[in-house]
């Protein structure tokens, strides 16, 4: 074990997108348990873009302090444990930051069940991606065969198994994406029915000659302009799934809504809006649905990991610049 734990701080609030300058690598000593703590290897990271929320001087569940260790959820292996819950060897998750190690209050650390998976599958299948798209597509909405489901961020974590699941109910399912690399992924890859590159394609027109029959379910993970594009182009009856709004994280204090929200009166649409964190009773029936949907082949979960910590910056910016395919993970 090294003497020291590499970690990335937090010394700058973005205004918008954040800047190199707003983390700094340290090296500090490895920290010691006292009781009911356990001490944690890292072994993977999670990146994802709510941790562009956590760096807000206020956001919902609270904001990292500057000069201190940067928050994401992340996977490991108990070294030293001073809480009955734990041993050594064990394999945990929580937000344990973007750091090699990491002293927890074991009630704040979740014991995994890994089978024949990768440990990293648990922050992105099994941890929050994979459930959040899970939960989006199986609980706000009963998708049946022959919907017309359209997913943004359809090469990318939740979007990626957002799409499958919808597609092994049954319904037409297009994605939304950015590039010919990820088209392909979509269509090729995942078995979607067709993909929008919302880079290089004209939106309106290309979603009118994809879903020629209207949009049943939009899971939006994107928000304007392209939810107000899809809104002109809603089913009767549609409903529109707020899961995110990458687009909007530049500027959270300020959020834009759709222009066009007109249209789900017009056409008894509904909107409707989740966070994973709502479903944190019914993790264990997630896990299960897509551990059989995996071992059945039925879906396929990808992953885009990264080595080491001085990488975090650039690592962070793909989840804005779209240059990665699938979860997105940093190693320490
Ligand atoms: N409700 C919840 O509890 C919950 C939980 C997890 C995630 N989410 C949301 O789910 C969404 C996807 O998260 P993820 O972790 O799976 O990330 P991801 O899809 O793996 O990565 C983000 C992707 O967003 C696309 N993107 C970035 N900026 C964009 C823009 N301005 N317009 C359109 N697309 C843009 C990029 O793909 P392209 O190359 O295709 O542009 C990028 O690859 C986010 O909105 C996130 O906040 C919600």
């Amino acid at each position: 074990m090294a003497d020291l734990n590499k970690n990335v701080k937090l010394v700058q609030r973005p205004v918008a997108m954040p800047t190199a300058a707003c983390w700094a690598l340290a090296e500090d000593p490895i920290p010691s348990p006292e009781a009911g703590q356990a001490l944690v290897a890292i072994k993977h990271i999670s990146l994802d873009p709510a941790q562009r929320a956590w760096m807000n001087e206020d956001c919902y569940v609270g904001c990292v302090a500057l000069n201190s260790t940067m928050w994401a959820f992340a996977v490991g292996e108990v070294m030293n444990s001073l809480h009955p819950g734990f041993k050594t060897g064990d394999l945990v998750r929580g937000i344990m930051g973007v750091q090699q190690y990491s002293v927890m209050h074991g009630d704040d650390l979740e014991l995994l069940d890994v089978k024949d998976e990768a440990l990293s599958e648990h922050l992105g299948l099994y941890g929050m991606t994979g459930l959040t798209a899970y939960f989006g597509v199986t609980d706000l909405v009963d998708i049946k065969p022959g919907d017309q489901v359209l997913i943004s961020t359809s090469a990318g974590a939740v979007g990626s198994i957002a799409a499958q699941i919808a597609k092994l109910k049954g319904a037409y399912v297009v994605g939304i994406a950015g590039g010919p690399e990820k088209v392909d992924f979509c269509v090729n890859e995942i078995g979607l029915d067709g993909c929008i590159d919302y880079k290089n394609h004209d939106f309106e027109t290309r979603l009118a000659e994809l879903m020629p029959d209207g949009v049943d379910i939009y899971f939006d993970n994107v928000g304007v302009p392209i939810l107000d594009y899809v809104l002109k182009q809603i089913n009767e009856e549609a409903t529109i799934i707020i899961c995110g709004a990458i687009n909007q994280f530049q500027n959270m204090s300020d959020v834009s809504g759709p222009s066009q929200y007109l249209r789900i009166p017009e056409r008894k649409a509904s909107l409707l809006g989740f966070t994973y964190f709502h479903y944190s009773d019914r993790f264990h029936e997630g896990v299960k649905q897509l551990r059989d949907w995996i071992e059945s082949g039925q879906i396929r979960s990808h992953e885009h990991p990264i080595d080491g910590l001085e990488n975090f910056h650039d690592s962070f910016m793909k989840l804005f610049n779209g240059k990665h395919i699938g979860k997105l993970i940093i190693n320490p």
